[in-house]
């Protein structure tokens, strides 16, 4: 029985309880755990709570609480006047809506009256005034739990525990704490203002004169060595009959909180164990847990937050930078046509080498998927610094946008930003034409492929010039600008797109050779693009498919063989058969075919552009609905031809490959890639 009042010398004991068991009386000891059904002398503020918890305070400043056993109880042997042995036990708790703020602690009394008449409510507990405070005509003994620190009580800190008699100038006094048995009696302090519930042992032994006070948490059974002792006989302070009880002050503190939750005492015996499962329990949405909310949980939640939301606005900030785009109030009509860098961003996976399909002057064309509709499309983005002409090159992407024919590449729309223009066209799994008919390919195209290849190059160009509200002049009609979709068709490409496909030799030579041979003659002279000049590099395309040759070719000793030239001598000799492509095979078929491309490409690339057919022709003589013309004047071409190739060289070494490309990258506006007029 590790009980109350064991510290009591076991000789007295017998004695004692003689005296207890003469006496036994319900007046003399007496058993709360819990004070919901005791009839306790409430004064002051004091309240018993629903569940039976004694709150000796609440929140109104500047008040007591008081709580007696409402019956006087003899401390004295009324024969000889000597103070009876007692022992009381307790459990209590001090919290507060706000740590920092302690407000004054509390006391257990003995008084020989209910009301301590003038005793204040702050420091002195609701137990002493400063007038009487000390005077020896109190007869009150105290234990006073303190949670401040007041010098003129010679107080040890703010966080103590200390025997007084008649004064709150302590007799003896410790740091709250106790010693632990389980650890060979090492102090552990405790903090009265913790909001812990925690139990004191006071016990006077009478016949000795000792008095012992313990303190220990709720859980731990009463230590062996008390936290106070004092020798002193109780017979002269306290009279023979005595009220027993609490009493606590809120001072100006309004967040402290007094709370006996049970309560066990006994005259010349032993106090009664308190039962903790029986005892009330704190309030749960008390001040303590309150402030646990406002010190640590909110803060930890508002910084939680802070962090989310701002590391949410450089997402945003971030990502805005990283998707933004240039639209000007102009644009604005063409909506329809303008993606989102977004889309456009996630459709080639952040514009991946992976997804890159081959890049040149101009810049890079990569493959995508759009995220939504899943379409494929082929996105090039062109760099340009200057925003001059900006407004008339996009109106004229734009409307080249609108163009929709089986074999033209649709130019699906657009999108700026600083410094950049995305164009976006349809995807054409098979690439382009020339790297099927140069370079070392896997696959070569058969007759029956090149001629459909042909019509539709011829079909699209007939539309551009003639089927549409304006007049379009290609002006790159080279096979590396012919793309084919999954089933061979062929798509006249825009915008020099088809070039970037050119995986084939050094693009450069490639480029520039293949170019300038595709070039109409009179176009160095006059420098103005017709349909009849466009004429003149698709007759340059056919003899290119027919023969498997590029237009100007270098032979052994590095001198430029041209292909119409190569191709007429041919044709004069009567044996133009023999410039076809060998791969092609001679049936008889295939034979009258490659014998009408041949010429025709021929006739195209007339010196004369007015002796050249029109694409209306070209189509019509293509389906055998015309026959060929007469090609008498051929033979005046041929020397004319001679002259102008000699005078290209001189006068325009470089000619087409810086043509479309500086219309993209920039200064003025594409005019010349599409033109207006002239039908
Ligand atoms: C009072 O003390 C006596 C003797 O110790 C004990 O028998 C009795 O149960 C106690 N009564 C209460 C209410 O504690
Ligand atoms: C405190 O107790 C007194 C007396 O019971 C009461 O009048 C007062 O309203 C209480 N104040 C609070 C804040 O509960
Ligand atoms: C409470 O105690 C007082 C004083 O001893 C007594 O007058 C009163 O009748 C008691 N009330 C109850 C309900 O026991
Ligand atoms: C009081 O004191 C007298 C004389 O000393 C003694 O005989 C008596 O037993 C005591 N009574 C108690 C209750 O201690
Ligand atoms: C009073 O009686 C008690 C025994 O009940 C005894 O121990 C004590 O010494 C006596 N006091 C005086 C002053 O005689
Ligand atoms: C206990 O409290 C006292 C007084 O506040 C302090 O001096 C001492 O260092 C504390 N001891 C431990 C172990 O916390
Ligand atoms: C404490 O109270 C509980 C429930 O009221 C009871 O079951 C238990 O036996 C009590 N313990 C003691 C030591 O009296």
């Amino acid at each position: 029985m590790s009980i109350a009042c064991k510290n009591m010398l076991s000789k007295v004991m017998f004695t004692l309880f003689v005296v207890c068991n003469s006496e036994s009386s319900a007046e003399h000891n007496f058993t709360y755990n819990g004070f919901r059904s005791a009839n306790l002398s409430l004064d002051g503020v004091a309240n018993i709570a629903h569940n039976g918890l004694l709150e000796l305070t609440n929140k109104t400043k500047l008040s007591i609480g008081h709580a007696f056993h409402p019956a006087r109880i003899n401390f004295k042997n009324s024969t000889n006047g000597t103070a009876l042995s007692f022992c009381t036990s307790f459990i209590f708790a001090i919290l507060s809506d706000v740590p920092a703020l302690k407000g004054h602690g509390m006391a257990f009394v003995i008084a020989p009256n209910l009301e301590l008449r003038g005793s204040r409510a702050d420091e002195y507990l609701g137990v002493f005034n400063p007038i009487n405070d000390g005077k020896s005509t109190n007869h009150i003994f105290a234990i006073e739990i303190d949670t401040n620190y007041v010098p003129v009580f010679n107080d040890i800190n703010d966080n103590h525990v200390g025997i007084d008699i008649n004064s709150l100038s302590s007799d003896v006094t410790s740091s709250a704490g106790y010693y632990d048995d389980n650890n060979n009696g090492a102090f552990r302090n405790l903090s009265l203002f913790s909001g812990k519930a925690m139990q004191i042992w006071l016990e006077y032994d009478g016949l000795n004169k000792k008095i012992h006070v313990t303190l220990a948490p709720i859980k731990v059974a009463k230590p062996k060595i008390p936290l106070l002792s004092l020798a002193r006989d109780l017979s002269p302070i306290l009279d023979e009959f005595m009220y027993v009880g609490f009493s606590a002050a809120t001072g100006s503190s309004l967040s402290s909180h007094h709370y006996v939750l049970g309560w066990s005492f006994s005259i010349s015996g032993q106090a009664q164990e308190l039962n903790i499962s029986q005892l009330p329990s704190l309030p749960h949405i008390g001040p303590k847990k309150r402030s646990m909310v406002l010190t640590v949980v909110l803060p930890v939640i508002s910084v939680v937050m802070f962090v989310l939301v701002f590391t949410y606005l450089a997402f945003l900030i971030r990502r805005k930078r990283k998707f933004a785009e240039v639209v000007e109030d102009w644009e604005r009509e063409y909506r329809p046509q303008r993606f989102k860098y977004k889309d456009l961003y996630v459709a080639t996976k952040g514009f991946n080498d992976e997804e890159l399909l081959g890049s040149g002057g101009f810049g890079r064309v990569y493959r995508g998927t759009l995220p939504n509709s899943k379409i494929e499309i082929a996105v090039k983005r062109v760099s340009h610094e200057s925003r001059q002409g900006m407004k008339e090159f996009v109106a004229e992407i734009v409307s080249m946008g609108r163009l929709r024919h089986r074999n033209l590449v649709s130019l699906l729309g657009y999108c700026r930003r600083k410094g950049e223009l995305l164009l976006v066209y349809d995807y054409m799994p098979n690439g382009s034409l020339d790297r099927y008919i140069h370079g070392q390919p896997k696959v070569t195209l058969d007759w029956k492929q090149r001629f459909q290849v042909i019509e539709g190059v011829a079909l699209g160009l007939f539309y551009l010039h003639e089927g549409w509200e304006q007049v379009v002049i290609h002006r790159d009609i080279k096979a590396s600008n012919v793309l084919l979709d999954a089933h061979f068709n062929s798509r006249l490409g825009d915008f020099g797109l088809a070039r970037l496909y050119d995986h084939g030799a050094d693009p450069q030579t490639t480029h520039v050779v293949g170019t300038h041979g595709y070039i109409a003659p009179e176009l160095y002279r006059a420098a103005k693009a017709t349909t009849s000049s466009d004429v003149f590099s698709f007759g340059a395309f056919l003899l290119e498919v027919a023969c498997g040759r590029r237009p100007i070719e270098m032979n052994a000793d590095n001198e430029e063989i041209n292909l119409v030239e190569w191709v007429f001598a041919f044709w004069r000799k009567g044996q133009i058969l023999k410039a076809a492509d060998p791969n092609l095979g001679s049936s008889k078929h295939v034979a009258e075919d490659v014998d009408l491309v041949l010429k025709l490409g021929l006739l195209c690339s007339h010196i004369d552009p007015t002796a050249r057919p029109s694409m209306r022709q070209v189509v019509q003589i293509l389906e055998r609905d015309s026959p060929l013309p007469d090609m008498s004047s051929l033979g005046l071409s041929f020397k004319t031809l001679k002259f102008a190739q000699g005078f290209e060289d001189i006068t325009m070494p470089y000619p087409s490959s810086s043509n479309s490309g500086s219309k993209l990258t920039g200064s003025s506006t594409v005019s010349d890639i599409l033109l207006s007029g002239g039908r």
